[in-house]
């Protein structure tokens, strides 16, 4: 059975496909992308249908990750079909707790940078308004996320 994660952050055109786009190159790398399925969506809708926004695709680009996925709103229906749904900021997680207000769901719902080892901080910041330095920042960010998360998710698998 493949583990199914799902990043989560507003617009689904900055943060969550850069970690879509890490974390894919990174099991890739190490051989275990049969064992996946990754996606990406927002909690808003705003961008849905569209590309990842053209600053993080060039940074990403620039370190060898090319991000392909379109921009879809977080549904429902995700947190069935999904084992690990992990958001960028502490205004996503709310927004996703909400569609779960039974709390059934809730053993899925992590924050990325709880699996952060280099860096100490509460969120991914949202890159969007802000000046190019933001996007490398969050693909720094996401590289040290994704490390730990796989980590954590293969730990899990062996649990099992
Ligand atoms: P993301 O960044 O949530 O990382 O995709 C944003 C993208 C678009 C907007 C805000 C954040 N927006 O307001 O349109």
């Amino acid at each position: 059975m493949k583990t199914k994660v799902l990043f989560v952050c507003l617009g689904n055109i900055c943060r969550s496909p850069a970690a879509e786009g890490v974390f894919l190159d990174l099991i890739r790398k190490k051989q275990i992308s049969d064992q996946f399925h990754v996606d990406s969506a927002g909690t808003s809708g705003f961008h849905a249908g569209e590309k990842a926004d053209r600053r993080m695709r060039d940074k990403a680009k620039e370190r060898g990750v090319s991000l392909e996925s379109l921009s879809r709103k977080f549904l429902e229906s995700d947190f069935k079909d999904f084992d690990f749904i992990i958001c960028m900021d502490g205004q996503n997680f709310k927004n996703v707790k909400r569609l779960d207000p039974s709390g059934q769901y809730r053993h899925k719902v992590f924050m990325m940078v709880e699996f952060c080892s280099r860096f100490k901080i509460h969120e991914v910041p949202d890159p969007y308004y802000g000046n190019e330095d933001g996007f490398g920042h969050v693909l720094d960010i996401v590289e040290d996320a994704s490390e730990g998360l796989l980590k954590y998710i293969l730990d899990e698998n062996r649990k099992k």
